[in-house]
């Protein structure tokens, strides 16, 4: 069973969720209903994947009710802007083929563009307007979060930050904890690379009786951030999503973060620079 954890306004997600990223131009309506059917309640899309329609799709097929599910999605570089933003919100909607999205993010800054707060504005209208549920914002820096506080009187909900044993971010969490950000962590699992073959990863691993991918999953949650894994496979999914019957030592905990590296990111996405339309 999924824990689940407390948004800023209230709001409950689970605990982890469920990426679809497609790699190599992969369907996500098989793996997304697959991945509902073994029980995640949360599903990470953006209009960037161009996946929304499958996602969507796989929603509808798993049969699971609508209210249990926290559909996320987000918002391009194109469509920052005051008006522009109500046309991404539109296009997901029509996507996905709901009439709300539970968990709506600013994919990137783009500090160069200069239009997040403007953004950030429309979808504070929108979730007042019950369009969106929770609103939030992802690969912001603490100096994008603070101006939008500053700006807006808003706090984001959730920033969904690329997060893995390598590329730890334990300054930016601190910052989220200060603000009463909720932390998601894209690229959990280091996008099963390097990381799940650590000596300290593969020790824990063999300490509990567990993988490697679900110590560094459990990790994750007890940092309190929400990972959303990726996987194709159903047996991957379950075993992505079983880290509730096991406790990390504090030891364990801080061997895992130390593996951390000044250049840890897997693509050098760094939000000050990185554009993507
Ligand atoms: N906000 C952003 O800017 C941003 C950026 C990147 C990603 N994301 C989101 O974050 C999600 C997750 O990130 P990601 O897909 O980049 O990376 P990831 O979840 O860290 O890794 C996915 C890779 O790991 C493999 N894998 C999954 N479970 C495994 C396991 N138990 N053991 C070994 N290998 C395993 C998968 O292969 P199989 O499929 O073959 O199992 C896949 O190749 C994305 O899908 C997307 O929704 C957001």
């Amino acid at each position: 069973m999924t824990t689940t954890i407390r948004l800023n306004n209230g709001t409950q997600i689970p605990h982890i969720g469920f990426g679809t990223f497609p790699h190599d131009g992969e369907d996500s309506a098989e793996p997304t209903r697959h991945a509902i059917e073994v029980g995640y309640r949360l599903i990470d899309t953006a209009l960037r994947y161009e996946n929304e329609r499958s996602v969507g799709a796989g929603i509808r097929a798993s049969g699971v009710t609508r209210d249990e599910i926290v559909v996320t999605s987000k918002l391009p570089g194109r469509h920052h802007g005051r008006d522009e933003a109500r046309v991404a919100v539109r296009e997901s909607l029509e996507h996905l083929g709901l009439e709300r999205i539970d968990l709506y993010l600013i994919h990137w800054p783009l500090p160069k563009l200069d239009r997040y707060v403007d953004t950030w504005k429309t979808l504070i209208e929108l979730r007042d307007e019950g369009v969106l549920g929770s609103i939030g914002v992802s690969n912001f820096t603490s100096e994008h979060l603070d101006r939008l506080v500053t700006e807006t009187g808003v706090v984001p909900a959730v920033n969904q930050i690329e997060m893995h044993p390598y590329f730890p971010q334990v300054d930016q969490r601190r910052a989220h904890a200060e603000l009463g950000i909720v932390t998601e962590s894209w690229s959990p699992l280091g996008r099963g690379g390097g990381v799940l073959s650590e000596p300290v990863v593969l020790r824990a691993a063999d300490a509990h009786g567990v993988t490697p991918a679900q110590v560094v999953l459990r990790w994750h949650v007890q940092l309190g951030t929400v990972p959303i894994p990726k996987s194709r496979s159903i047996e991957r999914q379950l075993e992505n999503l079983a880290i509730h019957g096991f406790t990390l030592s504090d030891q364990e905990v801080a061997s895992v973060t130390a593996l951390g590296r000044p250049d840890g990111r897997i693509a050098g996405q760094d939000p000050d620079a990185y554009e993507e339309f």
